[in-house]
């Protein structure tokens, strides 16, 4: 079958699914304490998602990333990557995950089994009352089992981090020793606009430009050419020898090699994580059992494809999309 090219010559070989817009934990830069979630039934079935998972690598996507909400509250979750996982080696390089950890500890192996070799762990703090004031959660100590276990279990771990002026600004030094010191690799991410949350986000936006000039008084920072098809640029930090990837929608766009679409749990394909545009999936698959429509669906999607997303810092303390960052998985 055909390769999927947008419109501006952009091959799409990466695909992250979001399972469930549910979570465990409602971070502040990420969620309301209330927040509605999709009605179950209209959510896909996870027989669904792992059809459109292989629709997706017929036409030569490659990476697989399953993200949510938190992938792993999303119930008979394994049993959809043992189902996904018979495209590994038939098309199919990768499957990870991106999880905030908090039930990785029951996980981690499992996972391993089903195929799964890589996952980035969200941690905001290593200080318990800091991170129950971001996670609104308290729930850092699960966490760092699961890191633990995730570790035993043979998993490769990068840790992801969102800067935040006030509550963990201080701390981002003392979080990249601790994942160097692990053998970890760590993405510093800059808050985006994405859903309405109870904050005004303008006040918590930090600029990593800032934070890396910074960092450059009191370490060497060696940048690298190393990419993992995501957005991150990284540098070696030379005193710890450890990775450290910058992840700045805001301060630089990288939206020029960008592989990746997401997928959302009711059938919605996003063309870009900062736009609004997207097309719905779930009607032709549910439409016929043969693929053809919604091969021809997947086409049409992909023809949308704008150039790249519209972040703007000055108009950060409004929503560049209504939809939380929870309903497409980063
Ligand atoms: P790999 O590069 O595959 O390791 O993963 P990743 O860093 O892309 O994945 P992860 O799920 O850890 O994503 C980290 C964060 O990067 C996401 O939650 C988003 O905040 C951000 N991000 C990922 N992809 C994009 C993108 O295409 N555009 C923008 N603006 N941000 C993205
Ligand atoms: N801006 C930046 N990062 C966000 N994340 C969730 N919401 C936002 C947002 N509005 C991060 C999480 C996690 C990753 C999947 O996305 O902390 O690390
Ligand atoms: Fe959950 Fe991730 Fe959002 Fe935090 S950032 S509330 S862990 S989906």
């Amino acid at each position: 079958m055909k390769p999927l090219i947008d419109p501006f010559g952009r091959a799409i070989t990466y695909l992250r699914v979001s399972v469930t817009d549910r979570c465990d934990l409602r971070c502040i830069y990420c969620m309301t304490e209330r927040m509605r979630f999709v009605p179950r039934p209209e959510l896909l079935t996870l027989e669904e998602l792992a059809r459109l998972c292989a629709a997706f690598v017929q036409r030569g996507v490659r990476r697989l990333r399953f993200t949510g909400g938190e992938p792993l509250v999303r119930r008979g979750f394994l049993d959809l990557l043992h189902e996904v996982k018979r495209h590994l080696g038939a098309g199919l390089d990768e499957i990870t995950l991106t999880t905030n950890g908090v039930q990785l500890a029951e996980f981690a192996e499992p996972l391993y089994h089903a195929g799964v070799r890589r996952v980035n762990v969200s941690i905001d703090s290593l200080d318990r009352d800091t991170f129950k004031r971001i996670a609104r959660r308290d729930r850092l100590a699960q966490v760092l089992e699961g890191v633990d276990a995730a570790e035993r279990a043979g998993l490769k771990i990068k840790i992801n981090t969102v800067a935040l002026k006030h509550d963990n600004a201080h701390e981002i030094p003392d979080l990249v020793k601790w994942a160097h010191g692990r053998g970890f690799d760590i993405t510093l991410i800059e808050t985006m606009p994405l859903g309405e949350i109870d904050e005004d986000r303008t006040d918590q936006f930090l600029s990593l430009a800032r934070v890396r000039e910074d960092m450059q008084s009191y370490w060497t920072l060696r940048d690298i050419p190393d990419r993992t098809g995501g957005p991150a640029r990284y540098v070696r930090v030379e005193e710890t020898g450890g990775r450290l990837g910058f992840i700045t929608p805001l301060t630089h766009n990288f939206c020029e090699g960008c592989s990746r679409v997401r997928l959302t749990c009711t059938g919605r394909l996003y063309l870009c994580l900062g736009h609004e545009t997207s097309a719905d999936l779930r009607a032709p698959l549910r439409a016929s059992a043969e693929d053809a429509p919604l091969q021809e669906a997947i086409d049409a999607a992909i023809a949308l494809r704008p150039k790249g997303h519209d972040f703007v810092i000055e108009r950060l303390s409004q929503p560049a999309t209504e939809r939380h960052m929870s309903a497409t998985g980063g």
